[in-house]
């Protein structure tokens, strides 16, 4: 089993180091090779996304990522930004299934910023299609407006659009995790106004005669995010394109109190995966040693469960973290008075003593 291990950017490296040391612990046989990428690809080797690094996370099992960004990168040019990186890993890789589960840890009810009512017992997924619509649509740059009341004016453009089979592919990951869980499934567009979403809406609908034991319901996005804070526990499995799915996403993940506690899994048809944290790199606290690490060894769980089918090692990661919660240690992020306040390095002990 081998790991390609992208650190990235910002507190990326310091959570990864956490992860690696819980997977070490677990004593199984994995290889792992780093490889840099983001913004220290680019000042390494002139690319976010060097060739060597996504030479690597091609001939790897799976690929376990940090976070990329950082302010210093903030004025290159677009090709050379940080997040080209993932997003070329993305599209490169063909991930085009992308799985974020929110969960609220009974622990940290108080964490969220909702009232515990709202979101005590949260469990909900969100499955986000994720090398296609506005985010990788042609064409899009600048241009002068060809038309319209600003005739001539510089405009930026970008196009957002799916194919049936793009919608279909990413609709049957949605309906089989539906199957796992709670056998329902949201499926979220803006077909009252967009075409690309009223194409969603109607492939869906197809899709669904396959799955006949599934609840389908459909919302507007709009209503979603406010679904999302008025009544989260409502929802199960969330089915959504590249840019809803970016911004729910974010809003799923602070109704769980901390979106340092939250692992995602990007998969390909055939379910390798590239497994990173919900977050990104948060570069006002890179370097401090206060980051939370349990996203990231999250990750790595999720990583084993689904790429290597080693659920019992999932399980046993997941726990340890469930323990160490319990016991009453929190980053910063997740604080609460009368718990012990602890650093990244401290959180990472915790969990190798837990396992
Ligand atoms: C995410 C991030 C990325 C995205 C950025 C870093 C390109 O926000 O994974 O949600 O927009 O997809
Ligand atoms: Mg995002």
């Amino acid at each position: 089993m081998k790991i390609a291990i992208l650190p990235g950017d910002g507190i990326g490296p310091e959570i990864m180091n956490e992860a690696v040391r819980v997977l070490n612990a677990l004593g199984e046989n994995f290889e792992m090779e780093w490889a840099d990428v983001g913004g220290v690809g680019y000042a390494n080797h002139g690319h976010p996304l060097p060739e060597s690094t996504l030479k690597l996370a091609q001939e790897a099992d799976a690929v376990l990522f940090g976070a990329v960004g950082d302010f210093k990168y903030d004025t290159l040019e677009r090709a050379l930004r940080p997040e080209q990186a993932i997003l070329g890993l993305r599209k490169n890789l063909k991930l085009f299934a992308n799985l974020r589960p929110a969960i609220l840890y009974p622990e940290l009810a108080g964490a969220s910023t909702l009232k515990p009512e709202i979101v005590s017992g949260l469990n909900l997924l969100i499955v986000r299609e994720l090398t296609g619509d506005i985010y990788f649509g042609q064409p899009r740059g600048r241009r002068a407006a060809p038309d319209g009341a600003f005739k001539g004016a510089v405009e930026g453009f970008d196009t957002m659009r799916y194919s049936e089979p793009e919608i279909r592919r990413i609709a049957h990951v949605g309906f089989q995790t539906a199957m796992k869980r709670g056998k329902k499934l949201t499926s979220v567009d803006k077909a009252n106004v967009l075409e690309t979403s009223q194409l969603w809406r109607e492939t869906v609908i197809d899709v669904a005669k396959e799955y006949p034991e599934v609840k389908l319901d459909h919302m507007y996005v709009d209503n979603a995010a406010m679904q999302l804070v008025r009544a989260p526990k409502d929802l199960d499995v969330v089915l959504t394109g590249n840019i809803f799915g970016d911004i729910l996403s974010d809003a799923a993940a602070m109704l769980t109190g901390s979106i340092g506690m939250l692992a995602s899994a990007s998969l390909d048809e055939s379910g390798k995966g590239l497994y990173e944290p919900s977050h990104g790199s948060a570069p006002d606290i890179a370097g401090k040693g206060i980051a939370n690490p349990l996203a990231q060894i999250l990750s790595a769980a999720m990583m084993l469960r689904y790429s290597f089918n080693m659920n019992e090692q999932a399980d046993r990661i997941e726990s340890a973290i469930k323990k160490v919660l319990a016991s009453g240690l929190r980053t910063g992020d997740i604080y609460e008075p009368g718990c012990q306040r602890v650093g990244t390095k401290e959180m990472g002990d915790a969990v190798v003593a837990a396992l």
